[in-house]
């Protein structure tokens, strides 16, 4: 059978990305042009300011996949779009592309799924790794423990109900000065950092073993923060930085330990931007080892927003023959 390449976009945030993905597992091209720098004076990912970017730069970051990938529009056998979760006017900019394209060279158009991209990730370097298995997605927007039955089939086993851990570590690095995007700030400054020098409260959900939440986490090293200033006492960031890294990390790995043990499954795979923090990483892959079951996680390039993601997930899609049509929208709650 001849190989299925598949043309991908993502633009759901501050990342302009494309990619073309074979066969829904080799990478023939990755261009992602980050925003990062654009938003850090602002503290945070401005959404107008997004979207004029993504207009800039999606037809120079498309032409770069395409060339890098040494294909052109017309080799691609299909064009896949992230439609949502994600901010509107950014995924807009990516939807519109896809559907030009599609309506200009007759190809067919896939919707996908931001954190479903985000899963799909981990087949990239993890040849080997096939559903059923259980997944933890960790990004600025998401905190999902999934299982992963099948290609495309997913179980949303818990959930955060307020802020996502990556939200949670880019506020707390706001707090304590260290700028935006905070997560890998917060990491590198918690190398540092002794992370039982504060007990702060697990992000835990009384009614709920799966589920998440971060903010009471968040407003705990706020009142410490503020606590200390009243007191003139002096915080030691890399202290704070370590022991608020330490609460998400041991919350984030008791719910999958729990969700290891119950389903019963033999791979577990970590995702999303957050998946990048090497004290989660090294948590999890030591839970996972004293549980029996393999351990998968994307490298960082992959972990981050990027198309490729995007391209392996509608890989299952395409051959499925689960198409959009022209009518494809960007939705920017779309559930799992
Ligand atoms: O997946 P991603 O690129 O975008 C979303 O879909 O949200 O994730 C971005 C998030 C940000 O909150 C960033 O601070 C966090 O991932 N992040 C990290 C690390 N690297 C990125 N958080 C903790 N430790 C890291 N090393
Ligand atoms: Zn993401």
């Amino acid at each position: 059978m001849a190989d299925i390449r598949i043309l991908a976009i993502e633009s759901s945030c501050d990342e302009t990305a494309a990619a073309v993905v074979s066969n829904g597992r080799d990478v023939l091209s990755n261009i992602i042009y980050s925003q990062i720098d654009l938003h850090t004076i602002y503290g945070g990912v401005v959404p107008e300011i997004a979207s004029r970017k993504h207009i800039e730069k999606i037809n120079p970051v498309i032409e770069a996949a395409l060339r890098e990938a040494g294909c052109t529009l017309s080799d691609v056998d299909a064009i896949a779009v992230t439609y949502g979760p994600g901010l509107v006017g950014p995924l807009l900019v990516g939807v519109a592309e896809a559907k030009a394209i599609a309506f200009a060279k007759d190809k067919p158009l896939i919707g996908v799924h931001h954190i479903e991209g985000h899963i799909c990730a981990n087949f990239i370097e993890h040849k080997e790794l096939k559903p059923p298995f259980m997944t933890l997605v960790v990004s600025g927007g998401h905190t999902h423990l999934v299982k992963v039955v099948d290609y495309g089939r997913y179980e949303v086993i818990g959930r955060t109900r307020d802020d996502a851990a990556g939200e949670a570590f880019d506020k707390v690095a706001r707090a304590i000065g260290l700028g935006y995007p905070g997560g890998p700030k917060i990491d590198a400054a918690a190398k540092n950092g002794n992370p039982d020098a504060i007990v702060f409260p697990k992000g835990k959900v009384g009614d709920s073993e799966y589920d998440f939440s971060f903010s009471g986490l968040k407003s705990a090293v706020l009142n410490f923060l503020n606590h200390a200033e009243m007191k003139g006492e002096e915080v030691n960031r890399d202290d704070l930085a370590a022991s608020f890294q330490k609460a998400v990390v041991d919350v984030l790995t008791e719910h999958a330990v729990a969700a290891i043990r119950q389903y019963n499954v033999a791979d577990f795979a970590l995702a999303g931007g957050v998946a990048s923090n090497s004290a989660l990483r090294a948590s999890i892959a030591g839970a996972c080892a004293a549980e029996g079951v393999n351990f998968y996680c994307p490298s960082p390039v992959y972990c981050t927003d990027n198309a490729a993601m995007i391209g392996v997930a509608a890989y299952y899609e395409y051959i499925k023959g689960n198409f959009a049509d022209y009518a494809l929208n960007a939705i920017p709650n779309l559930a799992l």
